[in-house]
């Protein structure tokens, strides 16, 4: 039995990983905007060992305030974290239209930051714990269709670098999944490919990468053809890649 504080709780991945984690009887605090998503999430888990808190995580001054009252709600420490909210956003507003830009920064990186700080200095001051956090294969190299976030997940991802590494010597773990495309309402309108995958099939494969790092924290791509196909998008050079427009195109 872990104890772990999900953020985001109310996203489609991670209300199935949330099944996943209470079906095997791990104790849960739910933390997520919208109230009544948040206990239809409560609501499937079948567990008295649950509780649940509402919050905009874009409200950065309440970040530390909102880790405390999960340490409180676990009963005095926090096992595991996984962060999961995020926002796509209007990626053709945000190039013209700098509030657009900062609310998807905002969101996607500042408000993870936000958690994280206060996060890192408990499980640091417990001496145990990992952090397992949503990040995106946009991250990986900037492309038209969703620059902006993946400008956030990019920096989002090298801060959880450095962050694993400040970690590391404390035995605490951070698991970055750089997740690639899901059918969720956050793709809700994009064509699906062969390469969509669906949070129900996902589901198990982030709780075994969560649960293999529990010593060894580092990047998991998810599901795993994206490593090898990442590799490709991160190593084209650029004049190559500028001719492939499936790559480089919108
Ligand atoms: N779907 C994909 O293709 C994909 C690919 C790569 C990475 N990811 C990442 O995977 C994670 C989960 O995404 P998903 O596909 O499950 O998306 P989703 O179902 O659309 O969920 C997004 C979640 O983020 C929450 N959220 C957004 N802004 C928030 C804020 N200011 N304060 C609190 N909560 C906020 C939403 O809360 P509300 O319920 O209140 O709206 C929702 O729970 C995200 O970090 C996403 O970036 C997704």
């Amino acid at each position: 039995m872990r104890r772990i504080v999900v953020f985001g709780a109310t996203s489609a991945i991670a209300a199935a990983v949330i099944a996943r984690f209470a079906a095997r009887g791990d104790r849960l605090h739910l933390v997520g905007r919208d109230p009544a998503r948040l206990a239809a999430v409560a609501s499937t888990c079948n567990s008295n060992e649950l509780t649940t808190a509402v919050a905009d995580f874009t409200d950065t001054d309440h970040a530390a305030a909102l880790v405390e009252a999960a340490r409180t709600a676990l009963g005095g420490a926090i096992d595991l974290v996984l962060v999961a909210h995020g926002d796509l956003g209007d990626q053709a507003r945000s190039e013209h239209d700098y509030s657009e830009a900062e609310r998807l920064l905002r969101v996607n990186l500042l408000s993870v930051i936000a958690l994280l700080i206060p996060l890192a200095d408990l499980l640091a001051r417990q001496g145990s714990g990992q952090i397992a956090v949503m990040s995106s294969v946009a991250g990986d190299r900037g492309r038209p269709r969703n620059y902006t976030y993946g400008a956030a997940k990019g920096a989002l991802t090298i801060y959880l670098q450095g962050l694993r590494s400040r970690l590391y010597p404390l035995g605490i773990v951070v698991t970055t999944l750089k997740l690639g495309p899901v059918d969720t309402p956050m793709t809700t309108g994009h064509a699906k490919n062969s390469l969509f995958t669906t949070p129900t099939r996902l589901a198990p494969a982030i709780v075994r990468a969560i649960d293999r790092q529990t010593r060894r924290g580092r990047e998991v791509y998810l599901p795993w053809y994206w490593r090898p196909i990442l590799a490709i998008v991160r190593n084209t050079p650029e004049p190559l890649f500028q001719r492939l427009r499936f790559l480089s195109g919108r």
